[in-house]
């Protein structure tokens, strides 16, 4: 056969996600049903709705990639799944639905980490070159990932407490932004000034770890101390304020990696990867390393999706990883 066509599964956490993809990097069909509005009153994602969600909705988005692609079971090549990390309930209907598709079709399962998934949404971009560095940056990871070459993950660092997209999200709902807080922090940025001195976690001197909760408490004391002597901070400088601190630690990490592991690419990745703020600071520093390719996705592939759990799937699948319908969620998975 000339073509692998893979069918993606991915429901991590509140998106019912579901792709169709032809050898890796061609997108056939791509579905994603958000439940963002349904946690929005609960400030956060409420992982027993998220569960529902993913009951209610996953046939359904089956059916529509399906059709979206014009195609039958006879055409694919293989069912890939996020198997981890992220909320048990909500992994386990995704890992179901794979395998319940896997068995009566007659098809090979493969189990995908999600951040493998993040990591390959690039892949709809350009060919890898290795070695490469990926930035990856989302409500739940902040990493820096070392590959060698295609299926090879070396966590080089990654946040000893809070995920960048966490500390957005809580930093916004100080400042009654709805959830998820991340773009509307961003948006408000662009309007603010640097104005409000707050700190920097370089952690040692090598390290390419990352620490958001000392600056999220920071913002966090800052808007109640203000609220006490009843100063009026304007949320825009707060928010340029919070979020050139983020970037400057995690542009300032990702190039001094870049330079010591002498890679070739550097690929952006997961939701934090839609801020506009980190995206132009990224390529105004690799403007002056013009040795090194910068790929940043578009947003949409930025976001939780299937299509990167294809992609990533069609590399395991070429090396010949399977797994079997004994597949389980796993909450904690390690790259
Ligand atoms: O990758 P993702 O969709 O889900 C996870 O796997 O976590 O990332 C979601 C995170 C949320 O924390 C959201 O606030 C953040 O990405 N985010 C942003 C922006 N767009 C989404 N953070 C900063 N600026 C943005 N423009
Ligand atoms: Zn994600």
């Amino acid at each position: 056969k000339e073509h692998v066509i893979i069918l993606g599964i991915e429901t991590s956490c509140d998106e019912t996600a579901v792709a169709i993809v032809k050898d890796g990097k061609e997108m056939i069909a791509n579905v994603v049903s958000s439940q963002i509005e349904s946690h929005k009153r609960f400030g956060g994602v409420v992982p027993e709705i998220a569960s529902r969600h993913h009951v209610e909705q996953i046939t359904l988005v089956i059916e529509e990639a399906m059709k979206e692609a014009n195609m039958t079971f006879e055409d694919i090549d293989a069912i890939a799944v996020t198997e981890g990390p992220g909320l048990v309930g909500a992994l386990l209907i995704g890992v179901n639905a794979a395998k319940a598709l896997a068995f009566a079709h007659d098809k090979p399962l493969i189990g995908i980490h999600h951040i493998a998934g993040h990591i390959y949404a690039n892949r709809f971009l350009t060919e890898f070159k290795f070695p490469l560095l990926a930035l990856v940056v989302s409500g739940g990871h902040t990493e820096l990932v070392y590959m060698r070459e295609h299926g090879s993950f070396e966590v080089i660092g990654e946040t000893r407490d809070d995920a960048v997209g966490e500390a957005y999200d809580k930093v916004a709902r100080t400042l009654s932004l709805p959830y998820p807080g991340g773009p509307h922090i961003d948006r408000l940025a662009v309007d603010g000034s640097v104005t409000i001195d707050l700190p920097r976690a370089w952690l040692e001197k090598d390290s390419y770890d990352f620490s958001f909760s000392g600056l999220k408490s920071a913002v966090i004391n800052t808007v109640h101390n203000a609220k006490q002597r009843g100063q009026h901070i304007k949320p825009e400088d707060l928010a340029a304020s919070f979020q050139e601190s983020v970037i400057d630690v995690l542009v300032t990490k990702t190039v001094r990696a870049t330079k010591e592991y002498d890679v070739k690419q550097v690929l952006l990745a997961g939701g934090v990867a839609a801020n506009k703020g980190l995206r132009a600071r990224l390529q105004e520093e690799f403007e002056m390393l013009d040795e090194v390719d910068l790929i940043i996705p578009p947003l949409s592939l930025c976001t939780d999706n299937a299509a990167m759990i294809a992609a990533a799937g069609m590399i395991a699948y070429e090396k010949g990883k399977r797994s079997d319908l004994a597949l389980n969620a796993n909450s904690g998975l390690d790259i």
